[in-house]
């Protein structure tokens, strides 16, 4: 537990709160020793740190509904044994103690002082693929929108028209796999733009893309079973894949996206990202979707198809999911609002073969619960009154500008041999370089400057790692990305690149 260290209202409530707490019991002690007695403890135990100012006896003595002398009993106490000190009308604060107990005795260790000794293997693992996610900085951070050119007011508005009289069933639990009128407009937008085959029911509202694919994991595979995972792949679902005791098998990309001839074994989940790779930018061939369609068929494997950003496409029109190209019996496809509005909605879908509903509506209300109905509603309305294809016209068109900052702004750098990746869709280039990149000085001096340079070689499972850099360029604005991309250039140069 942290120690309540402020003065505020807040702080207040707690400490009268966490006092009325220990009197509640029925022990033969008289009050004021009760109330010493726990006073006392919260503040050797530094459960009250040194500073804090207790609330004054008469507040105290409401709050508890004991009497004004008890508290000032166990107060005095207090005072006189040097655990409080107190100031001509301004109150009682707690004393800085000489020998506080140590904290262990009580609180839980922090994570950080624990070291990863009580972890399991797994969760060392997942520990281990966590690296990097905390770093601040937005220019070329992967996966960010631009957070600059979101409709902030009328989102504002229709969230509060939401919010307003929400009808009580939004306020309890729900078990029907997300808001239905969200479901129903999703719906509508998917078929038209993604050419997905469903019905609002085949829908299931999550959080994120993150919780479907962990969803997907815990549902439909044992600990052990094989994943084909694209190698270089997405960090994220290799993690949800990992947690739930999958071994993942790297199956290699090329310009082609993933090659499901060169797959290992017999998978159970095959997870793809066809749009747009992440993170090398390439679209999967209709040769390897039918391929990969073909193979889910045989194996009896599931295909997890991560549509993540396919709204941003440049050049040609947006092609059809792998989800739409078939029956859809064997494929999952995930998306998420992260990019398309932003990150911190929390908000994604999951749609279903239809022999699955039922299955995952209840056990999702189990193992995660369903969320946010109000914000729900909002985004129903902002789809629904067009808002959401303004803001990804608008977008798109931003991102199509930063894109060819980045590019010029690395010009020398491709004149020594630098390559990035077409870029027809999505929100980042991959920079790779024949010579090889030394991505963690690069991220060193981009630390020191605001610039977040991620590394391509995490994202490989296997040992045969390639190096390079995942330049998101949609959260930075032009000016940013300009500056941003010629400090690059010249750290490049400078390392013969
Ligand atoms: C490949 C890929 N899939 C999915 C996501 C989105 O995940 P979420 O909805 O959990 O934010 C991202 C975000 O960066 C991504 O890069």
């Amino acid at each position: 537990m942290e120690p309540i260290k402020s003065s505020s209202a807040a702080a207040e409530e707690w400490i009268c709160d966490a006092l009325a707490m220990a009197l509640a019991d029925e022990s033969p002690q008289a009050l004021h020793r009760r109330l010493y007695l726990r006073l006392r403890e919260e503040i050797e135990l530094g459960r009250f740190a040194p500073g804090t100012r207790l609330p004054s006896s008469r507040r105290l003595a409401a709050a508890l509904g004991v009497g004004r002398n008890t508290v000032i009993s166990a107060l005095d106490q207090l005072l006189h044994e040097g655990f409080i000190r107190s100031r001509r009308g301004a109150g009682s604060y707690v004393s800085r103690l000489e020998h506080p107990l140590p904290r262990a005795l009580v609180a839980a260790p922090a994570p950080e002082d624990r070291g990863d000794a009580g972890l399991s293997s797994r969760g060392a693992a997942l520990l281990a693929l966590s690296s990097g996610v905390r770093d601040g900085g937005t220019t070329f951070v992967p996966g960010l929108p631009a957070l600059d050119l979101f409709p902030w007011s009328s989102w504002r508005a229709i969230q509060a028209r939401q919010l307003k009289r929400p009808p009580r069933e939004w306020l309890g639990y729900q078990t029907q796999g997300g808001l239905p009128r969200l479901r129903e407009v999703l719906c509508d937008y998917l078929r038209l733009s993604r050419s997905v085959r469903c019905t609002p029911e085949q829908i299931v509202i999550t959080q994120g893309a993150q919780q479907a694919f962990m969803l997907i994991a815990q549902l439909l595979a044992e600990p052990g079973d094989l994943v084909w995972f694209e190698e270089p792949g997405y960090l994220g679902a290799r993690a949800a894949l990992l947690a739930a005791g999958l071994r993942l098998s790297p199956t290699p990309v090329d310009a082609d996206g993933l090659d499901p001839t060169r797959g290992a074994g017999r998978p159970t989940l095959v997870y793809v990202t066809p749009s747009y790779q992440y993170p090398c930018g390439v679209t999967l061939s209709l040769e390897r979707r039918l391929g990969l369609l073909a193979e889910a068929e045989r194996s009896r494997a599931w295909v997890i198809e991560d549509d993540y950003d396919s709204e941003f496409r440049y050049g040609s029109k947006p092609l059809a999911s792998l989800q739409g190209l078939g029956d859809g019996r064997r494929v999952l496809y995930v998306g998420t609002f992260s990019k398309v509005m932003y990150p911190g909605l929390g908000l994604g879908y999951l749609v279903l073969p239809p022999a699955l509903i039922e299955t995952f509506r209840t056990v999702s209300f189990r193992l995660a619960r369903e969320s946010h109905y109000p914000l729900q509603a909002a985004l129903a309305e902002f789809i629904d009154t067009g808002a959401f294809t303004r803001h990804i016209r608008r977008c798109r068109d931003a991102y199509r500008e930063r894109q060819a900052a980045l590019r010029s702004a690395l010009a020398p750098a491709i004149e020594r041999g630098l390559e990035l990746s077409s870029g027809e869709a999505g929100m980042h280039l991959l920079a790779t370089h024949p010579k090889g990149i030394d991505e963690e000085e690069l991220q060193r001096r981009g630390a020191r400057e605001d610039v977040v340079l991620r590394g391509l070689s995490p994202l490989h499972l296997s040992g045969q790692r390639r190096s390079g850099l995942v330049l998101g360029y949609a959260a930075a604005t032009v000016e940013q990305i300009e500056r941003a991309g010629a400090l690059l250039d010249g750290w490049l140069a400078q390392s013969g690149r």
